[in-house]
């Protein structure tokens, strides 16, 4: 074998080649598994591919197996495949034309190994592996997709426009494996992607959100999503994101680029945390910012309200981007809403009230906007940068120190609306609703302890007040 595989693996190619030989077809590993072994990486899923009918390689394979593991399959597209152990098998008849340029509807005309190869992506994608008994296990490549691998270069078999045109997405899954095998693009495969832009408007919302995600979950996103800016595709599908670039001057005074200074914050989240939705919430923290941008005579550039503009704008984008609208996006909208929060206390004398807001507005966030927060700082100045982390150690500090005294995090006020209810006699109304926020305003400000006792006490006279009961009770 030219690449190295378990023995598992290789107990499968072998019986694969078997029944293909049974059939008389011949048969190839092919594409990621293929490229990922050659690189060292951890592969998942096999494609095989062979001259003939796939469908019928995959269901005479699945047969010889005494457990007889079921196959899927996709008539119009000629595709297969069943799980092996959580491992995914994918059959595929060669072809000879992929996607026809005006329409998605594949075209499948059978074609030899070199025309399918032809077909594919990327060179480093086209790599095949003989599964036939004449040459098991080596290398069928021509075209020199062995030689980029090596180079770490990303070529498409064809004229790019050609291969482009085949499947717009290509674009995407070109920058996204340049983003996540530390690869480069051909110049003149970039310039492909600029010349052939709009043709991603075809590709379906979802395909290319997955991409997207996918680079969002690099170790270094930004690599990715500076590729996708420069080359003009972002825009086409996520023109909020690009509305932050560049930085305007007015009476020699500029603001930061806020696209580049997004895509440091998003570095400096990955750099500590792998969760692809705090990843998220760094992408969109200043994605209010366009609009609510001024220049203020004698003042500079402001951005008043770009949180709470940000905040509203998040639904519409995960709309837009077919993100999950559930607690995922809540969640994202929940940080850019609260980005600004721990920083400020950082600059004002902190009061044990605002930290509690703060605590109990984040409540199980906290960490991560904390995260975040401290992902924002990414001026230039690297002393500034250094005052400012220094400064933010003692805002996590004392919150620390607020959670341990009042326990503030998920926390219920200690009277509930029901208690409210039986305590006066009440039918459910406005006036409860008065009550339950004035005892929980009071024990965050400060005003009472937080217990019951406290909390029974202010409410008797905060009822005595606003009259519910007789001032002489
Ligand atoms: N392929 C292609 N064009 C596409 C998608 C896939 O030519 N738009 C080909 C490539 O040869 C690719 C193979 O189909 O290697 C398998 O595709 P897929 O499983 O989507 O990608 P992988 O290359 O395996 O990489 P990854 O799993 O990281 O997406």
């Amino acid at each position: 074998m030219d690449i190295a595989c378990t023995p598992e693996e290789l107990k499968l190619f072998e019986r694969i080649g078997k029944v293909a030989q049974q059939m008389n077809l011949e048969c190839y590993l092919i594409g990621g598994f293929v490229r990922d072994k050659l690189l060292g990486r951890a592969t998942k899923d096999a494609d095989i591919v062979c001259v003939g009918d796939g469908i019928a390689l995959a269901h005479a394979v699945a047969e010889s197996f005494p457990h007889k593991p079921t196959v899927s399959f996709f008539k119009n597209f000629g595709t297969a495949h069943f799980k092996l152990h959580g491992f995914d098998v994918e059959f595929v008849g060669a072809r000879k034309e992929s996607y026809l340029a005006h329409s998605r509807k594949p075209e499948v005309t059978t074609g030899s190994l070199v025309d399918d190869q032809r077909r594919r992506d990327f060179t480093v994608n086209a790599l095949a592996i003989s599964l036939n008994k004449s040459n098991f296990g080596t290398l069928v490549d021509p075209f020199n997709g062995m030689q980029d691998l090596q180079d770490k270069i990303l070529r498409t078999p064809l004229d790019p426009d050609i291969t482009f045109s085949d499947d717009p997405l290509r674009m995407m899954r070109g920058i996204r494996f340049a983003n996540q095998l530390g690869f480069d693009l051909l110049p003149e495969t970039f310039e492909a992607i600029q010349r052939n832009k709009e043709r991603i408007k075809i590709v379906s919302a979802e395909r290319i959100t997955d991409e997207l995600n996918k680079i969002m979950l690099t170790p270094k996103p930004s690599v990715g999503l500076d590729l996708l800016y420069r080359s003009g595709l972002l825009k086409e599908f996520f023109w909020q994101f690009t509305a932050l670039a560049g930085a305007e001057v007015v009476d020699g005074k500029g603001h930061k680029d806020n696209f580049y200074h997004t895509l440091q914050v998003i570095d400096n989240v990955a750099a500590r945390s792998n969760d692809l939705w705090l990843r998220w919430a760094a992408l969109l923290h200043d994605i209010g910012k366009p609009a609510t941008k001024r220049f203020e005579e004698g003042h500079g550039w402001t951005f008043h309200g770009h949180d709470a503009v940000g905040e509203r704008m998040v639904p519409k984008i995960f709309k837009q981007l077919k993100l999950p609208l559930n607690d995922r996006m809540k969640y994202v909208a929940k940080l850019v809403a609260l980005h600004l929060r721990p920083i400020s206390l950082s600059k004002e004398d902190i009061t044990d009230s605002a930290m509690r807001r703060l605590l109990f507005d984040a409540g199980d966030d906290l960490d991560d906007l904390m995260i975040l927060c401290e992902s924002d700082i990414t001026s230039k100045n690297k002393q500034k940068v250094k005052r400012f982390l220094e400064n933010f150690e003692l805002v996590k500090q004392r919150l620390k120190e607020v959670e341990e005294k009042d326990r503030i995090r998920n926390w219920q006020p200690p009277i509930t609306g029901e208690e409210i209810m039986s305590m006066f006699n009440l039918p459910p109304s406005r006036d409860v609703g008065t009550l339950k926020t004035a005892v929980r305003e009071a024990i965050l400000d400060g005003i009472i302890p937080n217990n019951y006792e406290a909390a029974h006490t202010f409410l008797l006279e905060k009822a005595k007040e606003l009259g519910l009961i007789d001032n002489n009770s």
